[in-house]
């Protein structure tokens, strides 16, 4: 019998990407399997799949941008005498626009589901949460809560408001501080970063990001940062924003008309590297 057998995890954002890919490895480690977000078809299909290879797992549909369907999700769980062991608040959405160009429903919406829901989340579950000494909550951050995102300005404001707000709630909580989690993801490879365009950056897959939340659940792994070149990226903008800040303007300028005349083969590699950009 594996040691894990009893636990319940609640994930969010599990239909698909790094919740999927976590709530499938959490499964294999004997973990009962709570998958939430919006996308029924998807979501049964994942416990259907999992439930057939000998798996405890179920499914909530939950709406992390509105505050009715998370209140509906708490209660139901609450009268359901659900018991739940550790959550992985990992859902979210990218608009993949600059903040000045967002309109204001989206700018609004990318809040909503990155950081009042998030946080609306917590608030409802810690009497459930609390009932197990042991418990953990695990946030899925990003990189781009750190270090600049341009044409994603709105996005990694967001994340970085929710990490910024658990700085703060870690001391104004003392008790939840040694149960939180934090996995500081990279460029990974799902559907929400299809669209973004750097070549030269490693992309890690939603297994390896997968990996290194269950780090944190089963090894009480404080912090996760997946991929030596992240970890590097983080240091070096402790060291000096003001380089990081240099380099990703650098990474991101769009190519002038004069590159874009040129070859690739009669580009210099500076140039070259300028012609990726963040973005369409
Ligand atoms: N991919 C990357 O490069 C990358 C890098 C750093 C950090 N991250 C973070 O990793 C986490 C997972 O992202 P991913 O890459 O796996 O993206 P993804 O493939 O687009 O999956 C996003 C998940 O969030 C759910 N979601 C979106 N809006 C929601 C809402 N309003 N309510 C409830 N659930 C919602 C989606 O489910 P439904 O649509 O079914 O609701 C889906 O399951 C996010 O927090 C993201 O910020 C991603």
């Amino acid at each position: 019998m594996n040691h894990n057998q009893s636990e319940t995890i609640l994930i969010t954002g599990a239909s698909r990407g790094i919740g999927k890919a976590t709530a499938e490895l959490l499964a294999e480690q004997g973990y009962k399997i709570i998958a939430a977000a919006r996308s029924e078809l998807q979501l049964n299909a994942l416990c259907q799949s999992l439930r057939s290879a000998g798996f405890d797992a179920s499914y909530r549909l939950l709406d992390m941008s509105q505050t009715d369907s998370i209140e509906g999700c708490i209660a139901s769980l609450e009268n359901e005498k659900i018991k739940i062991d550790h959550l992985v608040l990992n859902a979210g959405y990218s608009s993949g626009e600059p903040a000045l160009e967002l309109d204001e429903a989206k700018r609004r919406h990318e809040f909503d589901v990155n950081y009042h829901g998030p946080i609306q989340l917590i608030k409802g579950l810690l009497p459930i949460l609390q009932k197990n000494s042991g418990f953990s909550i695990t946030v899925v951050s990003s990189v781009s809560a750190k270090i600049p995102f341009p044409g994603n300005s709105n996005y990694a404001a967001s994340k970085a408001a929710f990490l910024h707000a658990l700085r703060s709630i870690k001391i104004e909580e003392r008790n939840l501080s040694k149960h939180l989690r934090l996995v500081i993801p990279g460029l990974t490879k799902t559907s929400m970063s299809e669209e973004f365009q750097a070549p030269w950056l490693p992309a890690s897959s939603p297994d390896t990001i997968a990996q290194a939340i269950y780090s944190c659940i089963r090894w009480n792994n404080r912090v996760a940062i997946p991929g030596l070149h992240n970890r590097a990226l983080l240091a070096l903008d402790r060291l000096s924003p003001t380089i990081i800040d240099t380099l990703v303007a650098l990474m991101s300028r769009k190519p002038v008309e004069s590159d874009l005349a040129q070859s690739d083969s009669e580009q210099s590699l500076p140039r070259r590297i300028l012609r990726f950009r963040f973005g369409s």
